[in-house]
């Protein structure tokens, strides 16, 4: 008993009210970043609307179809309003979010300047970053430390003074995607990683700094990038041991909220994929990142996963055994934020018969992100004001948001969108004492 598939059972419902500030620590200022503070104080100011974002504008359905109840998502779990959230953040460049944003030429001039007097007031504070690990950018406002320990300290203490001036913190990953790093002895425990901070070792990103310092403070930490970063034994560790939740990777936006769309439903109809090629265009910096070989290993690694698990070759031989799945990120600096994406996908059906489908999606990359990062930190803070779930660790709740899902040693992730929808509006209900739903339905034909 107790499984996830068990419907209808209560628990007990103790969760912590939202009351006061929720402090948003955000590192990396970049066009994601700003794109979702200017947003949230676009809302606040009744000039938009918040779309894209569940917490905001979504509905879930309590009990029975024929009861009528579909409350917003935020009028039944309690969560931090929006006018409570007060962000801060670090960056390696000094830039305040009004000049970052305006760099990041996401919104428009007209916006910006409506925002601009509370936009410049958040100002980054200086990051911890070393060009090994992400080859193409150069920033000057990075703090100096005698070793990582150090760094990891300064990044305590800039997390001990914000917290001074709100009443809960929570951290995200907004900043660059890092070079391709594998777990070594260093990931394995929280000793390991202190004595590793303390040798410099190389094994260790900023983005591991970054998170060592939340957890080690009781901090939840999302990873929107596909860096190892809380995705190791050690950082677990530490978020279980703090109580501090965790989820990532990688913000699943464009082409793989696509794939994880599409890739159901031919497996549902039993219809066989023989390739799947995915090309993108885009100019932003995030673009010029990832035209770095080593910071797209990163990059690819976490969108080809989704397939495989979707489709499992290993249970349907003949549908999907040798799928030839390729992925292209070509940095094209006209197209700026303006990302386009395009799919071929070679299928067949009935006696082996092929077809072909072409997507060619022309997005907005970061208004399709920042959504899903001011999502994940209202999740994270309910999360740890969640006596059921503030001490699991990973949150795989929110896989629904993430390109790469975190789960618990050897459970596969669910990359189907509609599976990690049902599973987060059911943890919804599951944490609130509200009957599960299972869709069964039966109950409407007695
Ligand atoms: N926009 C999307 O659709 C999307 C989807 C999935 C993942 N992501 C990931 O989100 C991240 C942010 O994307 P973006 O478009 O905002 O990129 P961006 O380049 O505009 O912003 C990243 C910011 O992080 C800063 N930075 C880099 N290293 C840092 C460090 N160690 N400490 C503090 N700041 C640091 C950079 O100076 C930059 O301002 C990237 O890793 C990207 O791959 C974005």
């Amino acid at each position: 008993m107790g499984t996830e598939e068990q419907g209808g059972q209560k628990t007990a419902n103790k969760i912590e009210p939202a009351t006061g500030k929720l402090g948003v620590m955000v590192v990396g200022l970049g066009a994601v970043a700003t794109t979702m503070i200017a947003g949230v104080e676009a809302v606040r100011r009744g000039l938009a609307k918040p779309i894209g974002s569940l917490t905001q504008m979504g509905t879930i359905r309590l009990g029975k179809r024929t009861d009528n109840k579909s409350p917003l998502i935020k009028d039944f779990v309690p969560l931090a309003d929006l006018k409570d959230v007060v962000f801060a953040g670090w960056d390696i460049f000094a830039d305040n979010v009004y000049e970052s944003a305006t760099h990041a030429k996401v919104l428009d001039e007209k916006t910006l300047t409506q925002l601009k007097p509370y936009l410049e007031t958040i100002k980054p504070m200086p990051a911890v970053f070393d060009q090994y690990y992400v080859k193409r950018l150069n920033g000057t406002h990075v703090k100096k430390g005698k070793n990582k320990r150090d760094l990891a300290n300064q990044l305590i203490t800039d997390i001990r003074a914000f917290r001074k001036t709100v009443d809960r913190v929570v951290m995200i990953w907004c900043a660059s995607t890092e070079i391709f790093i594998e777990p070594t002895a260093v990931h394995q425990s929280i000793e390991a990683f202190e004595k590793g901070l303390e040798h410099d070792d190389i094994a260790i990103a900023p983005s591991q700094i970054y998170a060592y310092a939340a957890l080690s403070e009781g901090v939840p930490f999302a990873n929107g990038a596909p860096n190892l970063t809380v995705d190791t034994p050690a950082m677990i560790e530490l978020s279980k041991r703090n109580a501090a939740p965790i989820c990532g990777k990688d913000f699943k936006t464009g082409q793989t909220l696509m794939k994880t769309v599409l890739a159901p439903a031919f497996k549902a109809r039993m219809l066989g994929v023989r390739g799947w090629f995915s090309t993108n265009i885009l100019g932003n910096r995030d673009g010029e990142v990832l035209d770095d070989p080593q910071s797209f290993k990163t990059k690819e690694e976490s969108k080809l996963g989704s397939l495989d698990y979707i489709f499992q070759p290993e249970l349907y031989p003949d549908l999907y055994k040798n799928l030839y799945h390729k992925i292209r990120i070509n940095y094209y600096p006209p197209r700026g934020d303006d990302k386009e994406a395009w799919d071929n996908i070679d299928i067949f059906g009935w006696l082996g018969y092929p077809m072909q489908i072409k997507v060619n999606f022309l997005c907005r990359d970061s208004i399709l992100a920042a959504p899903i990062a001011l999502d994940l930190v209202l999740f994270l803070d309910l999360a740890k004001r969640t006596p059921s779930l503030r001490s699991i660790g990973i949150q795989e709740w929110l896989s629904f948001y993430l390109k790469s899902p975190q789960t618990a040693a050897g459970l596969y992730p669910e990359h189907d969108l509609f599976i990690q929808s049902m599973k987060l509006k059911n943890t919804l209900r599951h944490i609130m004492g509200a009957d599960l739903i299972t869709h069964l339905g039966l109950e409407y034909y007695d």
